[in-house]
């Protein structure tokens, strides 16, 4: 009895002896919490340092984006193949994910040999080999003709931009294959599958191990949101809010972040708690100076720092008697597992002798007790160390969310803290210690990173069937260049019909004769007023003509036409006009003067003169009852009447096209075309007198109001009309009426983009698939809107500020959709635009029977003056449907006020010797 109790007393004070002396000698590797709180917020920092887009280059955790934005939901599915490279194993598998709503994964997996020789030898045979093993492994499994989806776990630090690509930084563990580091890995092991003729593989995601491990975790528990891998190596990741990571746009949710923690210290911000042996060790390693956290934690080097400081023991005669052996001098011998095993409960002792002994020592009772204490001090500090950087990554995520408790979840993987038999509770201690306001709970992923990574995949297999629906519809604006030249025959056709007295009445391009035959000659002069109607804004002007200066002096005041006058009676129209015209003649001192006055009406008239004009029928937002088929002169003289209280001298009615073409000639006499892309749409010319038979004279030319915004009411371009610009003409004040103009124009683009925001989102492709009262809300988006989101200064944040003002609450990536459509529907618009232009320089070009026309286009109207690209693509289409022509554009910064003045001057020349008669 008492010599039990002298050998355990004896025990007892051997193995505190032994502790004491171990502890005395790696003082510097005990780390006390003070330590671990600084070593924390230090990790801190580096975190901020990483996320700054300023200070990320210099940053040693690089904390890289992952482009993984949502933690599984169960909706996943399908059928996916998914490689795990980059740890002690790796793996290839193919997981099933079943059906939604059960939660239900298959996996199937296999193991392939990583021989030196392949991760140290050249890039291009190391990715050949992981193809050839994925071949093999599709052949066993009899997958070899299916095409499935792939999700690449490559755990080393990648820069990705997107889910499908990443660019590798810098290999790290046990890797250092050639002509890698910087390149695109997925490209690379796509480039190898493509030696495979029968492979049809498609790589998906490439995602971290700590990512797989996150959403392995995910799948299981969705308070999971941070992953760490403490194995051959060691890291993590976490989800970040988009607001605090400044390398990716967009601020909406969150993103998975890896911390690549490996590398903290890298910039020696851990320089006084290393030790002789961590440099030691760093130097023999595959990559000096780097990854210098990572070398005092993870399972690659815990046995060679064991061995380090078993070996300087030996030779400062603190072990076995200051006896060496070759193997104890050998790189590699002490290996993690090793370390575990001494550190076992009760056998630890024991298989401490057996190692030391396999190791060619002869340890005494007293060496076996040491340098198990020197493996317990080097693994407590590694989970010290891991405890300190999660800590901080845990203090972050509780910060984020504002709250004063966070309860969450770590998805946990890595053979270290798989294997050791203490490593777990020890880390779970010390973070439930440095992080007293954070319950945690540590989940251990036990199907490794793989299933996460099909999780991804599943997501990114969506997105990319969601895409392809996207394109699918943007497609259908996308005309080829047959169909442009399509385009510009049949409207070419139709000017022709419109022109000849047989087919006119017919004819949908209606081709009106103006009675503006001639060009102003810089002998105009006078005072006149003129009137606007019909584009944007309503105005009266007052234009001063001064003779042989070309010179014009314009007072203009815009007035407001609410819509229930647009709307409403002929009378209150024309009544609400002469309301205007007399506000304006107080505005400017002039009542009672008697001017001449042109009147810019921009709806289709028939004309038998300049001075008379039947509405053929309303256009765009007018439908005031009793004025179609009615002379609108007459309307404007008898309102005129009906107030008594001036009288004005109407001269002439122009259409908008005709007044733009006017202002535009005072300037360039070589202007015989006016554009309107506005509200409307519209095109006038000079024709030649012999071709407008449904006026008498063959002499000298006439100016053709072809009102174009009719082409396709006959349905010759059905083809290209979609069943978005069905359901806008169908909405619209006119059904069946201008259907190019619906296509061309600024007040039907908005609505375009309004019905195909509403497909997709019924589609679920949009919005989360709700389809807000606004999206409902028919003309919210303006001209102005649509070039202001397709601007190309524009970042993300601020098309979505401008879908916000609209009253629609997008995502960042509806705002991408949302531009991506505007721009379809105005491409396409300023593409048949530019057709139809081209049909008439052709036109003019082969009636002159000229190798070349020189010809200049006088453009006004919103949608050319205010959208970033449709003039652009407007002129590219023309010249490259009218190549012989040579077609300036000039911008009418004047308005068809100063044109109808100069129609109304010259007009009232041509009266003068009729009156004197
Ligand atoms: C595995 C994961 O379980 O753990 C891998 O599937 C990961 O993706 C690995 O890299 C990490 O641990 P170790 O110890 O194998 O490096
Ligand atoms: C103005 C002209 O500048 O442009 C109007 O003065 C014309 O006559 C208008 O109708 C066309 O553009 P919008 O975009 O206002 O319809
Ligand atoms: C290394 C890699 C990192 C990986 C970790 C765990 O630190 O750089 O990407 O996650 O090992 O495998
Ligand atoms: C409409 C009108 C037309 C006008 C055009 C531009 O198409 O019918 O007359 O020129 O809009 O405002």
């Amino acid at each position: 009895m008492f010599a039990v109790h002298l050998m355990a007393f004896y025990f007892a004070k051997l193995k505190e002896d032994q502790i004491k002396k171990v502890d005395r000698f790696l003082y510097h590797m005990r780390l006390s919490d003070e330590t671990l709180l600084d070593i924390m917020a230090r990790f801190q920092a580096e975190m901020e340092k990483g996320l700054g887009k300023d200070t990320n280059p210099t940053a040693s955790v690089k904390m890289l984006p992952t482009f993984v934005r949502a933690i599984p939901d169960g909706s996943e599915k399908g059928e996916f193949l998914s490689l795990d490279l980059g740890g002690s194993k790796f793996r290839v598998l193919k997981v099933q994910v079943s059906e939604e709503g059960k939660r239900n994964v298959q996996m199937e997996s296999q193991f392939y040999a990583t021989p030196n020789e392949i991760i140290r030898g050249n890039g291009t045979e190391l990715f050949e080999y992981v193809a050839d093993c994925l071949v093999d492994f599709m052949r066993t499994k009899g997958l070899q003709h299916k095409k499935l989806p792939l999700g690449f776990t490559f755990s080393f630090p990648c820069r990705q931009t997107k889910l499908e690509e990443g660019v590798l930084l810098s290999w790290t563990k046990k890797f250092k294959a050639r002509g890698v580091q910087d390149t695109d890995v997925v490209s690379r092991l796509t480039k190898a599958m493509r030696k495979h003729k029968d492979l049809d593989v498609d790589i998906l995601a490439l995602v971290n191990d700590t990512v797989g491990t996150m959403m392995t975790c995910a799948y299981d528990d969705p308070y999971c949101e941070v992953g760490v891998i403490i194995g051959t190596g060691t890291n993590a990741c976490y989800m970040e809010d988009m607001s605090n990571i400044e390398l990716v746009e967009g601020d909406e949710g969150r993103m998975g972040i890896n911390t690549e923690w490996g590398a903290f210290g890298d910039d020696g911000a851990l320089e006084d708690i290393r030790t002789e042996f961590d440099r030691e060790l760093d130097l023999g390693s595959l990559n000096p100076g780097k990854q210098l956290f990572e070398k005092m934690i993870s399972g690659l080097y815990l046995g060679e720092l064991v061995r380090l400081i078993l070996l300087k023991m030996a030779k400062d005669g603190l072990l076995f008697g200051g006896a060496k052996s070759s193997a104890l001098l050998t790189k590699g011998k002490i290996e993690t597992q090793h370390v575990a095993a001494m550190e076992k409960y009760k056998e630890g002792l024991a298989n401490t002798r057996e190692i030391l002994v396999d190791l060619g020592l002869e340890p005494s009772e007293a060496d076996c007790v040491a340098v198990q204490h020197v493996c317990t001090v080097v693994s407590f500090r590694s989970a010290n160390l891991c405890a300190a950087a999660l800590a901080a990554i845990l203090t972050r995520l509780r910060e984020n969310k504002k709250l004063a408790r966070l309860r969450t979840t770590v998805g946990m993987d890595g053979t270290l803290y798989k294997i050791h038999p203490q490593y777990p509770k020890r880390l779970h201690k010390v973070v439930r210690k440095l992080v007293p306001n954070c319950d945690v709970r540590f989940l251990l992923s036990e199907s490794g990173s793989a299933k996460g990574a099909a999780m991804v995949t599943a997501v990114a297999c969506r997105v990319q069937a969601q895409r392809k629906q996207i394109d699918e519809v943007l497609a259908l604006f996308q005309l080829t260049r047959e169909q442009l030249v399509g385009v510009q025959g049949k409207m070419r056709a139709e000017f022709e019909y419109g022109l000849k007295r047989k087919t006119h009445a017919l004819a949908t391009v209606k081709m009106l004769p103006t009675y503006v035959n001639g060009m102003p000659d810089g002998t105009e002069k006078g005072k006149y007023l003129a009137l606007d109607l019909g584009g944007t804004n309503f105005r009266v002007l007052l234009v001063k003509i001064r003779s042989g200066r070309r010179s014009v002096r314009m007072y203009n005041k815009i007035f407001a036409i609410p819509l229930e006058i647009m709307q409403g009676t002929g009378e209150e129209l024309f009544d609400h006009i002469v309301q205007c015209i007399a506000d304006f003649l107080d505005y400017m001192g002039l009542k009672g003067a008697q001017l001449p006055l042109g009147f810019t009406f921009s709806f289709p008239c028939r004309q038998a003169n300049i001075d008379k004009g039947t509405l053929i029928e309303w256009t765009k937002g007018f439908k005031a009852t009793d004025c179609e088929g009615e002379d609108v002169v007459d309307m404007l003289r008898e309102a005129i009447k009906r107030r008594n209280e001036f009288d004005l001298d109407i001269v002439a009615v122009v259409n908008d096209t005709v007044g733009t073409m006017m202002t535009c000639a005072y300037e360039d006499p070589n202007c015989e075309i006016g554009l309107i892309a506005g509200t409307g749409s519209n095109m006038c010319y000079m024709e030649e007198m012999r071709n407008i038979e449904l006026v008498e004279g063959h002499e000298g030319k006439m100016c053709i109001n072809t009102e174009w915004g009719g082409f396709g009411d006959n349905g010759c371009i059905d083809d290209i009309r979609t069943q978005y610009d069905v359901e806008v003409d169908e909405g619209s004040l006119n059904p069946g009426k201008q259907r190019y103009e619906k296509m061309t124009s600024g007040m039907y683009l908005g609505e375009i983009v309004r019905q195909i925001l509403i497909d997709l989102t019924k589609q679920g492709l949009l919005f989360r698939g709700q389809i807000s009262e606004r999206l409902r809300t028919r003309g919210i988006f303006e001209t102005k809107f649509l070039s202001q989101i397709e601007s190309d200064r524009l970042a993300l944040l601020q098309v979505r500020r401008i879908l916000q003002q609209l009253g629609l609450d997008s995502t960042c990536e509806d705002s991408i959709v949302v531009k991506e459509v505007c721009g379809a529907v105005s491409r396409r618009a300023a593409q048949l635009c530019g057709a139809g232009l081209a049909a008439i320089v052709e036109k003019r070009r082969q009636d002159q029977g000229l190798e070349h026309l020189k010809i200049t286009v006088g453009v006004d109207g919103t949608l050319y003056k205010l959208h970033p690209r449709f003039s652009l693509v407007l002129q590219e289409t023309v010249k490259e449907l009218a190549p012989q022509c040579d077609v300036m554009f000039l911008l009418s910064e004047d308005g068809s006020g100063k044109g109808a003045a100069l129609i109304t001057a010259v007009a009232k020349r041509l009266q003068q010797p009729l009156r004197e008669n």
